[in-house]
């Protein structure tokens, strides 16, 4: 679905972006042009974005957040799967 009329930009590529580490409307609006034409987008972006869960900033997709915060070796595996799995 395309989320951004004046970029061109659909949910999918949003949410590949959240997925690469992105976590703000500007980093959306830096890599893929997001809400900087008419605007009207904003609202929406801003609604993807605040459905991640906040998480370790590696591109996880928050799934680190579904773990104990305290076992580093369960993150490296669901780490570890989520990059064979990409
Ligand atoms: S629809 Fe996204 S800036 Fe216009």
């Amino acid at each position: 679905m395309i989320v951004c009329v004046c970029k061109s930009v659909s949910d999918r590529q949003i949410k590949a972006c959240l997925e690469a580490g992105a976590n703000s409307l500007e980093d959306l609006q830096i890599d893929l042009g997001v809400a900087l034409c008419c605007g009207k987008c904003g609202p929406y972006v801003q609604e993807m974005l605040d459905g991640v869960p906040s998480c370790c900033g590696r591109g996880c997709g928050g799934a680190c957040s579904s773990v104990d915060a305290g076992d580093t070796a369960t993150q490296v595996v669901v780490m570890q799967e989520l990059a064979l799995a990409a």
